[in-house]
């Protein structure tokens, strides 16, 4: 999964820069990406004009192990000796609130807009919970319900711990090029079924747009049946 995962990626960011000269990328925490970054780190020749963002963090300092910015960092960042000046973190000490606001200023500085208005990644890598969450955007949540012009966002309430977090809109999730989901393991494989069917607010993988998504699985976390 994280070779297939990491040739997407390279894959991505080469068509982004050859097109428009930068490749703006967000990454997610959790387990399952690790492995993909640090076979990204292992070729930097290959991320050349990528700026590195993040799809969600967890409210704590960038040094603390919960940290998905450390994870990146460990794995990816200085691996790959990427310029400090092309890592934009989410400043998640600062609070969800705070946090959000100074992300999303941070965003809107930076990226291009679609017609509708909301910033444009090339790339989103997301993971998904057993529950279906990606990002923090969680199962029912209010986030979910953010508006089309909301960028970055603050959860206080995640059922995931640390329950504070910052999270990318789904509005911005649906403006992006491109997501890339990854699910290893048996547990992913209710998530992933729940995802590849109906809308439904309660699977918030399964409100991605789905023409722009790519789905990259183990073989246990493949839904069984037709
Ligand atoms: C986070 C992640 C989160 C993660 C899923 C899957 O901050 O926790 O960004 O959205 O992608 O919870 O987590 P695992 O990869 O650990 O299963």
């Amino acid at each position: 999964m994280a070779e297939r995962a990491a040739a997407h990626v390279r894959l991505v960011v080469g068509q982004a820069v050859e097109e428009r000269g930068v490749a703006h990328v967000a990454l997610s925490g959790g387990t399952t990406p690790g492995r993909t970054y640090e076979l990204l780190g292992a070729e930097p020749a290959e991320l050349a004009g990528m700026e590195v963002w993040f799809a969600d963090e967890r409210c704590v300092p960038p040094e603390d192990p919960e940290s998905n910015y450390r994870l990146a960092r460990e794995t990816l960042l200085e691996p790959a000796a990427i310029a400090a000046e092309s890592v934009h973190r989410m400043e998640g000490e600062l609070g969800p609130q705070e946090g959000a606001a100074r992300y999303a200023a941070e965003i809107s500085r930076h990226l291009p807009n679609a017609p509708d208005g909301a910033p444009v990644f090339d790339l989103v890598v997301l993971g998904i919970g057993p529950d279906g969450h990606v990002a923090s955007l969680f199962p029912g949540a209010a986030t979910l319900d953010a508006g089309g012009d909301a960028i970055c966002l603050g959860v206080s309430d995640s059922p995931k711990p640390p329950p504070q977090r910052l999270t990318l809109s789904l509005a911005v999730l649906e403006a992006a090029r491109g997501c890339l989901l990854l699910a290893t393991g048996a547990g992913k494989a209710d998530a992933v079924d729940g995802m590849l069917g109906e809308a439904d607010r309660h699977i918030p993988a399964s409100l991605l747009r789905r023409e722009r998504l790519t789905v990259i699985l183990d073989d246990e976390a493949a839904p069984s049946g037709p």
